[in-house]
């Protein structure tokens, strides 16, 4: 089975052609572009513009994905070529269809519905969130991954944590009660004039510190819950720097350092107590966070300190953020095939 997966939900626009190959997921192509740039100088995303952006980049997307960046004399046989591998090799169209900002997913969503009634082929709707989670399948031999397993997503619009007993039965644990993890770094990382999205800035600043005398909460931390709250940092980072005239180079790096270690710590801290009740075989990890190699580093030797035997899993880094490959995966492994008719964005989508 080969799919053609569609993923647009925020400011990616991604497409895919995704296949079993053996007992793995194998991408055979994955294109995403992204309006990044243009959030980047807002220092965050006007829903308008990244609806705007979607439009322009989704079929060049989808030919590019098709063509598996071949490229050919000129757009028209492109384009021609690109429709004959669609009718003849893809079996099924995969696109996201929640949660996320209703304009972009619109873009994504109607594409892929007129393409499944083009071409006849079946179309299958996927969660945004349970994709992130179901990036660990790609390049990974499916029977290394055994359930029950704890997913976590942390991303710049989520953090849940979420238990698998099998591919369809699962149970939401708990989750941000306002900002996500990803947001909190970069609302944090607006404060102190860093790149927008500011994970990547603070991870960076925060490695040239060996030990900060800078400290702010993790908050949650030591609570019988697992729900997590970030939105409390934002406003102890914001203290802090209205609290300091100057704030050079070395102090930046330490509050980075903070910053970092205050999300990192209450992530670990809960996944580990989650993957410890529930006796679970491994741990996924999945969303734009997970690129976060401290994160990696300290979840692993906490997960050492404590003898867990959850095995942990990452997404390559390029499938950690928004890509379509990863809503190819969860399709081919537990997908359901509707009637384009039956498919709709649901931008409030959660764990249905
Ligand atoms: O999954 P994603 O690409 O988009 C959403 O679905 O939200 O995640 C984006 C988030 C941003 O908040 C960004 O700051 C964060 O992931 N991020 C990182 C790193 N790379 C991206 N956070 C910490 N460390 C990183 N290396
Ligand atoms: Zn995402």
């Amino acid at each position: 089975m080969k799919i053609l997966a569609i993923e647009s939900s925020c400011d990616e626009t991604s497409a895919a052609v995704v296949e079993r190959y053996g007992e793995t997921v194998n991408v055979v192509s994955n294109v995403t572009a992204t309006s990044l740039q243009i959030h980047a100088a807002t220092g965050g995303i006007i829903p308008e513009n990244a609806a705007r952006e979607q439009v322009k980049y989704i079929l060049p997307v989808i030919t590019d994905a098709l063509l598996q960046n071949k490229k050919l004399k000129n757009k028209k046989e492109e384009w021609n070529l690109a429709n004959s591998i669609l009718k003849n090799d893809i079996d099924a169209i995969a696109i996201t269809y929640g949660p996320g900002l209703i304009g972009s997913l619109l873009v994504g969503v109607e594409t892929a519905k007129t393409l499944s009634f083009i071409t006849n082929k079946p179309i299958i709707p996927v969660n945004h969130l349970l994709a992130h989670i179901y990036a660990n399948y790609i390049n990974r031999k499916e029977e290394n991954i055994k359930f029950p397993f704890l997913g976590l997503i942390v991303s710049g619009g989520h953090t849940d944590l979420v238990l698998f007993k099998s591919h369809t039965e699962y149970q939401w644990l708990g989750g941000t009660r306002d900002d996500a993890a990803g947001e909190a770094l970069d609302k944090t990382g607006r404060l102190l004039d860093l790149s927008y999205p500011a994970g990547p800035e603070i991870e960076k600043r925060a490695r040239l510190v060996k030990e900060a005398k800078v400290k702010f909460k993790s908050p949650l931390l030591y609570e019988d819950t697992y729900d997590f709250s970030f939105s409390g940092l934002k406003t102890e980072v914001l203290r802090f720097v209205q609290s300091h005239q100057v704030i050079d180079t070395n102090l930046k790096n330490e509050i980075c350092y903070a910053i970092q270690k205050a999300v990192v710590d209450v992530l670990v801290d809960k996944t580990l107590k989650a993957a410890k009740e529930f006796n679970c075989k491994n741990i996924l990890i999945g969303g734009g966070v997970s690129a976060n190699e401290t994160f990696k580093e300290n979840i692993s030797k906490n997960a050492e300190k404590l003898e867990l035997s959850a095995n942990i899993l990452f997404p390559e880094k390029k499938y950690s953020t928004d890509n379509a490959a990863m809503i190819g995966a969860y399709a081919l492994l537990n997908g359901s095939e509707k009637n384009w008719k039956l498919v709709n964005a649901n931008p409030e989508l959660y764990f249905a």
